[in-house]
C-alpha cells in the first residue's frame, strides 16, 4: 500500500534519490505519486499514474516522496501526497488513517482542500507554527492531536530538517555517510545502506546532519539502536528475469535451504524458540496466501503432531469474540509482518491471554515485534505482489514446527521425525526438477490463456494448494478462478463445467484420497470439461483421464503440498504473461495491506 521515501543529507540529488526510492516501493501497489522539496515555498511534483523514468533535475539536499493507494478520497492529483499547508511552506506525506481528522478540522477550524484525511497534518503543523512554536515542537504537538495510525514525514521550506514519526505504520531510517534515508520498508533502502533504525510507535526523529530520536508524547530523548540487515541488494533486483515473480519462483529451492539453516541438527528439528511452549490447541490467524499456508499447517499439525488446530481469517477472528483458553497458542502468519487485520487479530489474542508465535518474513516488522516468539522465514525481500517464495518458506516452517511437536508429543517415532527432517532437506532437489520442466507448463498455458474461468481442485492437504493456485491465477491474470475441495465440486461448481472451462486437478499419488480424486476427474470428463492434472510421474490412470499432464516426482505426503505448489505458480505466471498483464504489480492489489 502507500509508500514513503525521503532523503536529507550532503547529496544534492535528493529529488532523483527520492524518485528512485519510490520506484523501489512501486511493488507495494499505488495509484498516484508525489515528491516535495524546499524552495522559497515547497515545490511539488505529483501525478496520477506511474512514476516517470525521468524527473526534473534540480539540486536539493532534502526531499520527500509518497506513493498513494487510495483509501479516503478518489484517485486524483489533488488527493495525491505530499500535502501542503495553506501557506505552502510545510509538506507532509502520510501512510495510515487519521481517524479523528474531522474532529481536528473543526477543533482548529482548518481549511481542507482535498478529500483526504492526511491534509489535516500540514494544516495543524502550520497552526502551531503560527503560535510561534518551533518546527519540531509544532510537529510534536500536531502528532499528539492525531488518532489512528500513521507514518509521517514532514518538511518545511524554512528549515533544513526532515521530521518523521510513527504510530502503527512502519517507518525505517537508513544511515549512510552522506545522510539519512527514510522508507516504508527495508528493501528500498538496501541500495544505500544496511544500517537501519526501525521506529517504534510513539517515536519521532529529527533528521538533518545528525539524528535525534524522541518519544513524541513525553518529549524525552531516546537512544537510537540501529541494526544491520543481512538481506542482499541483489534479492531486491530482477537479475535478468522478466519479472520478479518468475525470479522468486525460481529462487524457491534456495529459500527453503535458507529457512532450514541451523534449524535441523542430528536429523532432528532444532527450534529452541518453542522450548517451554506446549500448546493444547493452536489457532492460526492470517490473510490471503498466508492463510492458505495456515490450512496446510492445520493438516500437518493435526495429522502428525495431533494438536487440534483451527485456521481463521484474521479479519474474522478479531470481531467474533473468540474463545482462547490457557494453553492455546495463536500462530500469526504474515509475509510482510504489517497486515493490519493480522496485527489486530494478534492484539486481540494477546488481550485474551494467548501466547502468540509469529511466522514472518520481514525482520523487525510490527507483527514480529509484538509477538511473544518469532520464527523468521528468511525468504529475502519478496517484490512480486503475488506471494510465492514467502509462501513456500511459511510451509517449510510449519513443517518444522510439526516435526518439533510430533517429536515432543511422541506422536511420531524418533525414526519418523528423522525421516521428516531428512526429507525436507532433499526437497530443494525435487523442486529443481519441477522447475526444470517449466517449458512444458508454458506450453499448456498457451492453450488456456484466453479462458475466462478456471477451477482448481484438490483434496485433503492439497485442498489449500488448490485455493492458492486459484488465488495466484486470479491475482495476476484477472481470470476468474475458484479453488475447491474436489468433492465439493458436485455441490455447485459442476454446473459451470463445459469445454471452455479448464479444471486443474491435483491428483498425485501421495495421499489416501487419490482414488477419490480420480472419481472427481471422471465427473468433469463426463461433462466435456478440459482437465489439466498434476500427477505423480508415470501415473497411467491419471494420464488416461486428463487432457494435459504435469508430472511431479514421487514424494511423501507431508512434502507433497510443496511440490504441487510450484507448477500452479508457474501456470498462473505464464498465463498472465501471455495476457500481457502487469504481473509484479497487479491492478488494485497491494503487497502490504496496512488498512483493515
Ligand atoms: C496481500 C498480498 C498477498 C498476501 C496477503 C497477506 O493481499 O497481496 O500476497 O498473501 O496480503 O499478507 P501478509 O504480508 O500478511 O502475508
Amino acid at each position: 500500500m502507500c509508500g514513503i521515501f525521503a532523503y536529507v543529507g550532503g547529496r544534492k540529488d535528493a529529488i532523483s534519490l527520492v524518485r528512485d526510492g519510490l520506484k523501489q516501493l512501486e511493488y507495494r501497489g499505488y495509484d498516484s505519486w508525489g515528491i516535495a522539496y524546499p524552495k522559497n515555498e515547497i515545490a511539488l511534483l505529483k501525478e496520477v499514474g506511474h512514476i516517470p523514468d525521468k524527473i526534473l533535475e534540480e539540486p536539493s539536499s532534502l526531499a520527500l516522496g509518497h506513493t498513494r493507494w487510495a483509501t479516503h478520497g478518489g484517485v486524483t492529483r489533488l488527493n495525491a501526497h505530499p500535502h501542503l499547508s495553506s501557506n505552502k511552506k510545510i509538506a507532509v506525506a502520510h501512510n495510515g488513517i487519521i481517524e479523528n481528522f474531522e474532529q481536528v478540522v473543526s477543533k482548529y477550524d482548518l481549511d481542507m482542500k482535498t478529500k483526504t484525511d492526511s491534509e489535516v497534518i500540514p494544516l495543524l503543523i502550520e497552526y502551531f507554527l503560527e503560535q510561534s512554536y518551533s518546527f519540531e515542537e509544532s510537529v510534536r504537538r500536531s502528532l499528539q492531536e492525531l488518532e489512528g495510525t500513521f507514518a509521517i514525514v514532514a518538511i518545511s521550506s524554512a528549515h533544513k530538517e526532515l521530521i518523521v514519526a510513527r504510530l502503527g505504520s512502519p517507518l525505517i531510517i537508513g544511515e549512510t555517510k552522506d545522510g539519512f534515508f527514510v522508507s516504508s520498508d527495508i528493501p528500498a533502502l538496501l541500495g544505500h545502506t544496511k544500517k537501519v533504525l526501525v521506529l517504534n510507535d510513539g517515536e519521532m526523529a529529527i533528521l538533518s546532519g545528525s539524528l535525534e530520536l524522541k518519544n513524541f508524547y513525553e518529549n524525552v530523548s531516546l537512544d537510537p539502536s540501529f541494526i544491520e540487515i543481512d538481506w542482499d541488494v541483489s534479492t531486491a533486483e530482477k537479475s535478468g528475469y522478466k519479472h520478479f515473480m518468475l525470479k522468486e519462483i525460481m529462487e524457491q529451492p534456495k529459500t527453503i535451504l535458507d529457512t532450514l539453516q541451523g534449524r535441523i541438527k542430528d536429523h532432528q528439528p532444532l527450534l529452541p524458540e518453542l522450548e517451554g511452549i506446549n500448546p493444547k490447541r493452536i489457532i492460526i490467524i492470517a490473510c490471503g496466501t498466508s492463510w492458505h499456508a495456515g490450512i496446510v499447517g492445520e493438516f500437518l499439525l493435526e495429522g502428525l503432531a495431533k494438536i487440534p488446530v483451527e485456521v481463521e481469517y484474521a479479519s474474522e477472528f478479531r470481531y467474533r469474540d473468540p474463545l482462547v483458553e490457557k494453553d492455546t497458542l495463536v500462530v500469526a502468519i504474515s509475509q510482510s509482518g504489517e497486515t493490519a487485520d493480522t496485527l489486530a487479530a494478534l492484539r486481540e489474542a494477546k488481550k485474551k491471554g494467548a501466547k502468540v508465535l509469529s511466522i514472518c518474513n520481514v525482520m523487525e516488522s510490527t507483527i514480529a515485534r509484538e509477538s511473544d516468539i518469532v520464527l523468521y522465514t528468511r525468504a529475502g525481500p519478496e517484490m512480486g505482489v503475488a506471494s510465492t517464495k514467502a509462501f513456500i518458506t511459511q510451509l517449510t516452517l510449519l513443517y518444522l514446527i510439526t516435526a518439533h511437536y510430533a517429536s515432543k508429543n511422541k506422536t511420531l517415532s524418533v525414526r519418523q521425525v528423522q525421516d521428516m527432517c531428512d526429507d525436507v532437506l532433499s526437497l530443494p532437489r525435487y523442486i529443481e526438477q519441477v522447475l526444470d520442466e517449466k517449458g512444458q507448463i508454458e506450453e499448456i498455458a498457451k492453450e488456456y490463456f484466453e479462458s475466462r474461468n478456471a477451477l482448481f481442485l484438490g483434496r485433503g492437504i492439497h485442498y489449500p494448494i488448490a485455493l492458492e493456485g486459484a488465488l495466484k491465477l486470479k491475482e495476476i491474470s484477472y481470470i476468474h478462478a475458484e479453488g475447491y475441495p474436489a468433492a465439493e465440486m458436485k455441490h455447485g461448481p459442476i454446473a459451470l463445467i463445459d469445454v471452455n472451462m479448464p479444471s486443474i486437478f491435483i491428483a498425485t499419488r501421495d495421499t489416501h484420497t487419490y482414488e477419490k480424486v480420480l472419481s472427481n476427474m471422471q465427473e468433469v470428463r463426463a461433462r466435456g470439461g478440459k482437465i489439466i492434472a498434476l500427477a505423480t510421474s508415470g501415473d497411467r490412470r491419471v494420464t488416461e483421464l486428463a487432457d494435459h499432464i504435469i508430472s511431479l516426482p514421487r514424494t511423501r505426503y507431508a512434502l507433497s503440498p510443496f511440490l504441487v505448489t510450484i507448477p500452479l505458480q508457474l501456470f498462473a505466471y505464464y498465463i498472465a504473461d501471455l495476457r500481457d498483464c502487469n504481473i509484479d504489480k497487479p491492478r488494485n492489489l497491494a503487497k502490504s495491506v496496512t488498512v483493515e
